[in-house]
């Protein structure tokens, strides 16, 4: 199939062009400064032209609390008007299928645990990523009226859970919490640190896939989105709490210290876990490790990211 690739050179772009199912593809994969998503005229023109057959919504403006809390604007504007462009410029162009990326932060800040794809818009939003959340449901809820009101296009969209693996970021100004636990304990350990912090007493349950299993699945469904549900929660079905990621990745990465939780400090929502009800429907399960995805993403960043 000839793919359009937004965010290809993101973390979950180059997951899926280093997949070993790529190769059977034709891609295109320009950066933002050969398609800005922004212009819409410029995405229509581009889809028009080169008539992809499937096009991978991955590029998006992506941050942690913080990132997101300094530029509510600008995670609101911007990935807003990325996803209608797209998705509706993909339409306009006749593309029949498109996979669009969405996060769980769509969830209702107060929604039960394991969060179903059917809990989307029933309540509040967490306030620290609204803007963030509301694009993501724009787009969601886009993909749905343009498959419902057209039978010739298949627009589904993805909810990953959590993701880290190669290519993350591990500057500790932009990164999330894996990369930035893994280059925490590797400093500590090289500097053979008695003792390393936990923020909160570390029994927060937080989800986390291997990129590389997103892409996985991503490969795994593209021959499928006739069938596949409109939206689809794609994660492990299981969590861990914030100790058991740390002893994991201590061990990898040969720290020997100990832990000490300061309790004063923040530490978000008690458990997000995703339902994987659906995904098992699907016929698709994740099959890395945390211990392996952790040893892969080490040997990544000490090859790759450890000067950054
Ligand atoms: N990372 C996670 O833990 C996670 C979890 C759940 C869902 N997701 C979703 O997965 C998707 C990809 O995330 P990621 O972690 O791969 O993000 P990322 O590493 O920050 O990459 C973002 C990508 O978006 C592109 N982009 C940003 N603004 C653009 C613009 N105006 N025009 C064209 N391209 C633009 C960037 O292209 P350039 O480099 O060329 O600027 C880059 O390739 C996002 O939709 C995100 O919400 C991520």
């Amino acid at each position: 199939m000839k793919i359009l690739l937004t965010g290809a050179s993101g973390m979950v772009g180059r997951n899926i062009l280093a997949h070993k199912d790529a190769s059977d593809h034709e891609w295109l994969t320009p950066s933002s400064r050969e398609l800005d998503l922004l212009n819409h005229s410029s995405v229509l023109r581009y889809m028009r032209e080169h008539a992809p057959e499937l096009v991978i919504h991955a590029a998006g403006v992506v941050g942690g609390i913080q990132a997101n809390m300094a530029n509510p604007v600008k995670f609101l504007v911007d990935n807003t008007l990325m996803g209608i462009h797209v998705l509706e410029s993909a339409h306009a162009s006749g593309v029949p299928n498109l996979l669009n990326l969405a996060s769980s932060c769509m969830y209702p800040k107060d929604a039960e645990n394991p969060l179903k794809e059917s809990q989307v818009l029933t309540g509040a939003l967490e306030p620290t990523n609204e803007g963030y959340a509301l694009a993501k449901i724009t787009a969601s809820r886009l993909c749905e009226y343009i498959s419902r009101t057209d039978a010739g296009r298949h627009y589904r969209t993805l909810i990953p859970c959590n993701l880290y693996g190669k290519y993350d970021k591990f500057d500790p100004k932009h990164s999330h919490m894996i990369p930035a636990v893994i280059r925490k304990l590797h400093e500590a350990a090289r500097a053979e640190k008695a003792s390393v912090d936990i923020w909160g007493d570390g029994t927060a349950r937080r989800e986390f896939m291997y990129a590389e299993d997103l892409a996985d699945f991503i490969f795994y469904a593209l021959p499928r989105l006739a069938s596949m549900p409109q939206t689809l929660n794609v994660g492990l079905g299981q969590d861990y709490s914030i100790n058991e990621y740390y002893q994991v990745i201590a061990q990898i990465v040969g720290f020997e210290g100990r832990f000490e939780h300061d309790l004063t400090k923040p530490v978000g929502m008690k458990r997000k876990l995703i339902d994987t009800t659906l995904l098992q429907e699907f016929g698709w399960n994740s099959k890395t490790s945390l211990t392996e995805g952790v040893r892969q993403t080490y040997s990544y960043f000490l090859k790759e990211a450890v000067n950054d």
